[in-house]
């Protein structure tokens, strides 16, 4: 007999566990944006950070919990009053607030992190629950390393966090530890050891330091989890989280086995994915299931040839299905701004006055250049306008000179206007154009970056396609990640720089000057 299916509620910690991995990081405009395009994929939480991590941190959850309505804004806090203080002040203005509380459970943890012994852990769970609950109702407990953690001291710490009033209990694998069979028999384990458990909601969290967050999340839903943590693209700390595409389209592809379903609207995967990317400056691999560039290609002459007899021979799902519908050309040079602003609407964007005269004038300048301007085109467009309009410096004007001659000297010139209103110029000489552009930006803005990595890919087909740049560099011991877009591919290595030099700034710190770089390598 049919059972109806399970309800899941699907958390999206993109950006509190995401935005915390290298490389990762956003600004809050970037938050924001990406906080509206998750409630539109209709995922039921979002963790939108961790307050008391820094001033920016309360500032962009505070935002969000303000302008996104239609999901529950969660944020994270250690049970210490002022973390759960300032998660009550960041969700103050939300309309289904969440405060998170976690402490580690294992023996591990208890013994090196915390210096306490099991009475302690216990009392600061309770207590960190029972003040939560007086902000706010809706209280998630989360007990860190839970999968290193003695079952039965488990099943205790939840007992006395359910009777302290939390609602969700989170069985977080956070060092990517467990294995399905092993994490499926812990949720029935706590399911029937847990006192009150029925009124609980159970949640996972894995970690993919093994390969396993996402088999050991749907094993978790067997053993009775009905709720799941997850992250867009699965970044998170270290090899990151669960996946939340590849976990939506496996509990949908294989809906009777496992007989559960979530919100998701399944064709806003892709598109939420190319956001994330474009937002962080990480790609995909080509190969990433549901969200890769291969995840759909058949390539083999005997699966193309199945595939023209009968879609389902090599296919489980349809790319359509998952958001991979064809770029359309959706303007040209004569198209005006009410359908631009139609457009973006439909593509799940929603943009105020000043941001959509911002990305009109883009457009027209981008149609000029370009015969067909694609969704793609829109979607870098607009979080260019995010890049050229930064709390930094800005880029004015740029200019390369190149060749391939023995004597060339490649050189570049650029002018910055700095957050105070001054306007810099410098030139640099190079081995190449880029190492030249590099170059001048570093000497225009006194900051060292050590470039990592470099890349430069199209973003969409054609020979007048945009480049988009992306560039992960470490600053002053920490590793960023910047990307920036325009149909001239010097101008979007420019932005990309840039972009990381904007992040490092907002990040307060202590970064080397030319000068002193020069001066530790002498010394
Ligand atoms: O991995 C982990 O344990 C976490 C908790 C804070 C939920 O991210
Ligand atoms: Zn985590």
């Amino acid at each position: 007999m049919n059972t109806r299916p399970e309800s899941i509620t699907i958390f999206d910690t993109s950006l509190r566990d995401g935005e915390q991995s290298p490389g990762c990081s956003m600004s809050a405009s970037q938050k924001l944006r990406f906080a509206h395009a998750l409630a539109d994929l209709g995922v039921d939480v979002i963790e939108a950070g961790f307050p008391a991590s820094s001033s920016a941190d309360l500032d962009a959850v505070r935002a969000i919990a303000r302008s996104v309505p239609r999901a529950t804004i969660a944020a994270l806090a250690r049970c210490h009053a002022g973390d759960i203080e300032a998660c009550a002040r960041a969700l103050d203005g939300a309309r289904n607030p969440r405060i998170h509380v976690f402490i580690s459970t294992s023996p591990l943890h208890r013994e090196h992190k915390l210096g306490l012994d099991k009475a302690a852990v216990l009392e600061r769970a309770v207590q960190g629950v029972e003040l939560a609950r007086r902000h706010a109702d809706d209280v998630e407990f989360s007990a860190e390393d839970a999968l290193r953690t003695e079952p039965d001291f488990l099943a205790e710490v939840c007992s006395a966090a359910l009777a302290a009033g939390a609602r969700t209990l989170n069985i977080p694998d956070t060092v990517g530890y467990t294995t399905p069979a092993e994490i499926r028999a812990l949720f029935e384990y706590l399911r029937a050891h847990v006192h009150g458990a029925e009124h609980a909601v159970f949640s996972a969290h894995c970690h993919d330091d093994l390969g396993l967050a996402v088999a050991n999340s749907l094993a978790a839903i067997e053993g009775g989890a009905r709720q799941v943590e997850c992250t867009i693209n699965g970044i998170g700390e270290r090899a990151g989280n669960a996946a939340l595409e590849e976990l939506v389209m496996a509990l949908k592809v294989r809906r009777h086995y496992f007989n559960a379903q979530t919100r998701i609207d399944t064709r806003r995967l892709v598109p939420t994915s190319r956001l994330l990317s474009r937002i962080t400056g990480m790609s995909v691999q080509r190969n990433k299931a549901i969200v890769g560039q291969n995840a759909f290609a058949h390539e083999s002459g005997i699966h193309q040839h199945g595939m023209l007899r009968h879609r389902g021979t090599y296919e489980i799902m349809h790319p359509e299905d998952v958001g991979w519908a064809q770029s359309q050309i959706v303007l040209g040079r004569h198209s005006g701004r009410a359908a631009l602003a139609d457009r973006l609407q439909s593509m799940g964007f929603g943009v105020d006055e000043a941001q959509l005269n911002a990305v009109f004038a883009a457009f027209k300048t981008l149609a000029e250049k370009k015969r067909e301007v694609f969704d793609a085109d829109l979607e870098a467009l607009l979080l260019d306008a995010d890049a050229r309009t930064p709390s930094g410096y800005r880029l004015l004007r740029l200019h390369v000179s190149t060749g391939v001659a023995d004597d060339s000297l490649p050189t570049a010139s650029v002018q910055l206007l700095a957050a105070d209103g001054e306007r810099i110029s410098e030139a640099a000489v190079g081995d190449g154009p880029v190492h030249a552009l590099f170059a001048a930006l570093s000497r225009a803005t006194g900051m060292v970056l050590d470039i990592e990595h470099y890349h430069v890919s199209s973003v969409t087909t054609g020979d007048d396609a945009q480049g988009q740049a992306s560039v992960t560099a470490r600053v002053a011991g920490r590793e960023f990640t910047g990307s920036g877009t325009s149909p001239d591919i010097l101008d979007a290595s420019a932005l990309a720089w840039l972009d990381i030099a904007n992040r490092a700034l907002r990040a307060s710190l202590p970064i080397p000057t030319p000068a002193a770089k020069r001066a530790a390598i002498t010394a």
